[in-house]
């Protein structure tokens, strides 16, 4: 029996040695230390034994009983520090990593600019209005006096929708619903998206952005005009700026004006930006003509106006030196990054 015992423990011995998990190791304590183990049965044998073999054999049974189990526990421990060695190694992170930087967005060049344009107008007590960009045929042509069978829709023809309704050409409507929702004094800027029907060159893109303003009051004149549009462009260009007013046609202004800022590239002397010229365009503007207000009920008689319209695509690339429409559309974030 005591070689019995032996044999056990050796290959408890030999067989703990190839354990690695603890899946395994529960199956080791089974087989040699469970109720139906080997050294379980020789314990239930004890009692046929002789009495002198009787403390040896129950001393050796022990003893075999105790140094399995130290194999056992001492396995037992070591597989539960590597197992949660690597369980951390797995989770574990460098704290002297520097952090994953979050990218935070910004406004987009044409948001930016379109705030400058409104703030300046805003300190010069006008307020900011917005309409709808999908626009009907009275509010975009038919009020500002262009008629359907006027030259001047033919340069406007647009996306119309179904329903007859249009995406609008230029903000301009806006001017119409702020004169039939409110009586006068008016002044007010809109910013917001037009669409016409261009093709695509560094200069042009069918969807672009417009900046329309508007005052009606007593006495307005050309004069208040010229101040209002040169104190924007001394705010937005620099005080240096000078403007000039060249006679224009707009169905809805009388008289109207192309205003052109000194060319912000050579000072006015003259470069290939404003091909020689010194001036370059930046609006169209004039004294509201009295048939849109006959359109919206106005005394004409009463009441005089003037309106502006610019393009703030244009006036972001006069102001940052963009020399392509396209770039504000591509989203290349290396050139949006820039402003
Ligand atoms: N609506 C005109 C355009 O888009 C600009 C403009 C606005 C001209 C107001 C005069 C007065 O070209």
């Amino acid at each position: 029996m005591k070689d019995l015992i032996d044999q056990i423990v050796n290959s408890a011995c030999k067989e703990i040695k190839i354990i690695n998990d603890s899946r395994s190791l529960e199956e080791f304590r089974v087989k040699f230390l469970g109720k139906k183990s080997e050294l379980q049965n020789l314990l239930k044998k004890i009692g046929t034994l002789s009495k002198e073999e009787k403390p040896v054999i129950g001393q050796a049974l022990n003893k075999a009983k105790k140094t399995i189990y130290e194999l056992f526990n001492n396995l037992k421990n070591g597989l539960e520090i590597s197992e949660q060695d690597s369980k951390l190694k797995s989770e574990l992170f460098d704290l002297t990593l520097p952090g994953v930087k979050v990218p935070i967005g910004h406004k987009h060049i044409i948001s930016k600019s379109i705030e400058e344009i409104c703030d300046i107008f805003i300190n010069l007590g006008f307020e900011v209005k917005i309409g709808p960009e999908l626009e009907t045929d009275f509010h975009n042509f038919e009020a500002l006096n262009i008629p359907a069978d006027h030259p001047a829709r033919e340069d406007f023809d647009s996306f119309y929708s179904e329903s007859g309704q249009l995406l609008r050409t230029h903000t301009s409507p806006v001017q119409i619903r702020a004169m039939l929702n409110e009586q006068p004094p008016i002044a007010m800027v809109c910013p917001g998206k037009c669409y016409r029907r261009d093709s695509i060159d560094a200069t042009h893109y069918p969807m672009f952005h417009q900046v329309e303003g508007l005052l009606v009051d007593e006495n307005i004149t050309l004069g208040d005009l010229k101040g209002v549009l040169e104190s924007f462009c001394h705010r937005m260009f620099g005080s240096h700026t000078e403007l000039r007013f060249r006679p224009s046609f707009f169905p809805f202004t009388e008289p109207s004006a192309e205003v052109d800022i000194s060319c912000v590239f050579c000072g006015g002397k003259g470069c290939n930006i404003c091909k020689n010229s010194g001036w370059i365009e930046i609006l169209g503007a004039g004294m509201v003509d009295p048939e849109v207000f006959k359109a919206v009920n106005y005394d004409s008689e009463k009441w005089t106006g003037f309106a502006f319209g610019m393009g703030v695509e244009r006036v972001a690339m006069l102001k940052y030196d963009i020399n392509d429409i396209r770039f504000f559309y591509e989203n290349e974030i290396e050139f949006l990054k820039q402003f």
